[in-house]
């Protein structure tokens, strides 16, 4: 089944979840924008009140342009439920996210919210992360320096470009540098010594912090809670 299908059904399954007047965090990417899709439709047809909170100014401009009422995150003092894409979903629930580049606002909407849900096709379920390279966005001040740090340990660091060369800018207008790690054994570890890193602005790596996740697949969506 075609992987965009698989998307908007985890997509439309989640939008279940959401109730009148909640405060909503919507994140970014393809699966994320068929949410907005549904999301837009339901709260039309129901007169829903909804708040929403967005994660890069791709869903901010969709979802305003669908009639979304969105506000900034500072005006609110937390969100009911953030429903969000993943790149990397491993069987204990810890993920990747960032190949949006969106993650640095995305892991500051999730730790705002009360109910994180993840949306993702069945390709995105994996036993180990680290096939997806793991995004981390930095300051171009010290790019040598940190480039070299990742390279010393073997992280084999990859400045994120587009297609047609132009380098990857975050919203905050910096700079994404891919870690291609191909295993991560021990991602705790891993999310405890990027943290300490100095010049890295925030990595990908979402460790404990979704409560759903909702699989697109061939025989329908599955919903599985992550019972912490
Ligand atoms: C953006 C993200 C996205 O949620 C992630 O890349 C999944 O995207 P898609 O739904 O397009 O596969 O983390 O920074």
């Amino acid at each position: 089944m075609d992987q965009n299908l698989l998307k908007k059904e985890a997509a439309e399954s989640a939008i279940q979840f959401i109730e009148d007047g909640m405060k909503v965090g919507l994140g970014t990417g393809s699966t994320v924008k068929y949410m907005v899709d549904a999301l837009a439709k339901r709260t039309h047809d129901e007169k829903m009140q909804l708040t929403c909170v967005t994660t890069s100014s791709r869903t901010k401009d969709q979802a305003e342009s669908l009639g979304l009422k969105i506000v900034d995150l500072n005006d609110v003092d937390h969100l009911d439920l953030t429903i969000d894409g993943a790149d990397e979903i491993d069987k204990n629930f810890q993920g990747i996210k960032g190949g949006g580049a969106a993650h640095t606002m995305e892991k500051i909407v999730a730790t705002a919210s009360d109910q994180v849900i993840w949306i993702v096709d069945e390709s995105k379920m994996v036993d180990t992360l680290g096939k997806f390279p793991l995004p981390t966005e930095v300051f171009d001040y010290g790019l040598t320096q940190i480039t070299k740090t990742f390279e010393d340990l073997n992280y084999h660091p990859v400045l994120r470009h587009y297609d047609d060369g132009k380098i990857v800018r975050t919203h905050f207008k910096n700079l994404v540098l891919d870690l291609h790690l191909d295993q991560i054994k021990d991602p705790h570890a891993l999310a405890d010594q990027l943290d300490h890193q100095v010049g890295l602005v925030e990595h990908g790596l979402f460790l404990d912090m979704v409560n759903k996740v909702i699989v697109g697949t061939e025989n329908g969506p599955r919903i599985i809670d992550n019972i912490r």
